[in-house]
């Protein structure tokens, strides 16, 4: 199997995300299953509330021209900005709209993001990067994670979302 994340070498200067400007689209309260097993499983968890707003169509066209056409032809993805703020941890969970997601990480503090498998009610780390500004890594959004958010730093991620091709479709794509 393939780890649910990779490094690729994409890069985005210059996109809105000044969270007043953009559209909200949802935000994340609810914890999973995975995230009920966190808290029950780890000292100190405290979730935090994300929030999900629809990045600009002109930042949108910016990050598409890097993709391969064979990618666009199957898939042109939304993008969606997230901003994560407080003092704990955006719990355990997989995305419930997407497949995948080609992520641009901005304005990062050393957040550590984790991939776990779940069995028998226990959680268990099978993978951790800790993406720095400017990064970009195409991430499986249907293996459950987390990510630790340090406190006074909001960290946002313009995120290019894929919901009919698969990581390891992509992942084949993009090598
Ligand atoms: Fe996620």
């Amino acid at each position: 199997m393939n780890e649910p994340f990779a490094k690729l070498n994409y890069h985005l200067a210059d996109v809105h995300l000044d969270i007043h400007s953009l559209a909200s689209i949802k935000e994340h309260r609810r914890l999973q299953r995975y995230g009920v097993a966190a808290m029950r499983q780890f000292d100190d968890y405290k979730p935090i509330v994300a929030t999900t707003y629809k990045g600009l169509e002109e930042d949108r066209q910016k990050a598409l021209k890097q993709l391969p056409q064979e990618v666009l032809k199957l898939e042109e993805p939304d993008v969606w900005v997230f901003c994560m703020e407080g003092d704990g941890y955006l719990p355990v969970h997989v995305d419930p709209d997407r497949l995948c997601a080609i992520n641009f990480y901005f304005d990062c503090s050393g957040e550590q993001t984790r991939f776990f498998k779940h069995e028998d009610g226990q959680l268990s780390v099978v993978g951790s990067f800790v993406a720095e500004h400017g990064d970009c890594y195409l991430f499986n959004t249907s293996v459950p994670h987390d990510v630790n958010i340090k406190p006074n730093s909001p960290r946002k991620i313009f995120s290019l979302t894929f919901k009919t091709i698969d990581y390891d479709t992509l992942l084949e794509m993009l090598k």
